[in-house]
């Protein structure tokens, strides 16, 4: 089998059947990295470089430790310290970088849709690692993977997503999805960080108040503000935000069920998710990181394997 796109763009130009692909083949690439030797030879002589053009620790160690687990040679290279700071422009950039015999290239930009125009322009393959406020494919599949783990399946899975939907790659790619998958989706937060005509354009309920939301959902994905993507004041304060949408052990021990929580990071604690949540037996925050190397490790493998 074979995914259907060439590229991993986004969540939205994928089909059940790539997403159902790129899990079943991630558990086994789960299983190789549980054996002493974790590495095997899939990509040699596969070239990647990974461009980051926006800070990142988890996708880009994620990605990193992939690649070299499948023994690809990989390259990487960050905006601060190169020609960027000179003006060179993005095209200018891969393509210097491509005549170099670079197979597929990992890429995070500020810029929403900087991977679609890539892909537009080069011949190699694309993955995105987040892209603006638009996508963040890996981190959807990842959640994906995590939560199929934790209940066996995503149809019929409740899913509440929480805090900056507004702002969020993540939210967006796993509202593509969750919904392409079967499972039923809430988005919750401050009226100002939700797009208004959000349950038109997706599968989606909104829901303002914080304690109805947990007591529905089986799983909270829990969002941090995105305070470097807002140019307005959308809410009063970090302050007033936690009072009526952080999470506290207080909140979840009086649901009447237990909800799984995750957060695909950088957590501010305090803000969106109090530390004994964040730490607690509730969380599968840090199985969603290491879930990621095996996620990411299909992606690259099933991408390889499409581009042969
Ligand atoms: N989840 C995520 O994208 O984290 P980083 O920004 O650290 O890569």
């Amino acid at each position: 089998m074979t995914l259907s796109t060439r590229h991993l763009l986004g969540i939205k130009d994928l089909n059940a059947q790539d997403i159902s692909l790129i899990l079943q083949t991630a558990q086994q690439f789960k299983e190789v990295l549980q054996r002493p030797i974790k590495k095997v030879p899939s990509l040699r002589d596969i070239t990647i470089v990974n461009l980051f053009f926006e800070n990142s620790t988890r996708t880009r160690i994620s990605f990193e430790l992939a690649e070299k687990r499948l023994s690809a040679d990989t390259i990487s290279f960050s905006a601060s310290g190169s020609s960027v700071s000179k003006g060179e422009t993005l095209l200018d950039t891969v393509n210097n970088i491509l005549s170099m015999k670079v197979d597929m290239v990992v890429m995070r930009h500020s810029a929403s849709g900087a991977p679609h125009f890539l892909a537009k322009h080069i011949p190699a393959a694309i993955i995105n690692a987040g892209d603006g406020i638009n996508e963040h494919p890996t981190q959807a599949l990842l959640d994906a993977f995590s939560m199929q783990e934790k209940f066996g399946s995503l149809q019929g899975l409740k899913v509440a997503i929480i805090g900056d939907i507004m702002h969020s790659r993540v939210a967006q790619s796993n509202i593509y999805l969750l919904s392409k998958m079967g499972a039923e989706v809430v988005v919750c937060g401050p009226p100002t960080l939700i797009p208004k005509y959000i349950a038109q354009a997706f599968d989606v309920r909104v829901e303002y108040n914080l304690q109805k939301t947990l007591e529905w959902c089986d799983v909270a994905n829990v969002l941090r503000i995105q305070l470097e993507r807002q140019n307005q004041v959308l809410f009063s304060s970090l302050r007033e935000y936690n009072l009526a949408y952080g999470i506290s052990k207080n909140i979840l021990n009086g649901l009447s069920k237990s909800v799984t929580i995750m957060h695909p990071g950088p957590i501010n604690r305090g803000v969106e998710l109090d530390s004994d949540v964040a730490d607690s037996d509730q969380s599968i925050i840090l199985q969603q990181v290491e879930n990621g190397v095996a996620v990411r490790m299909a992606v690259l493998y099933l991408l390889a394997n499409r581009t042969n």
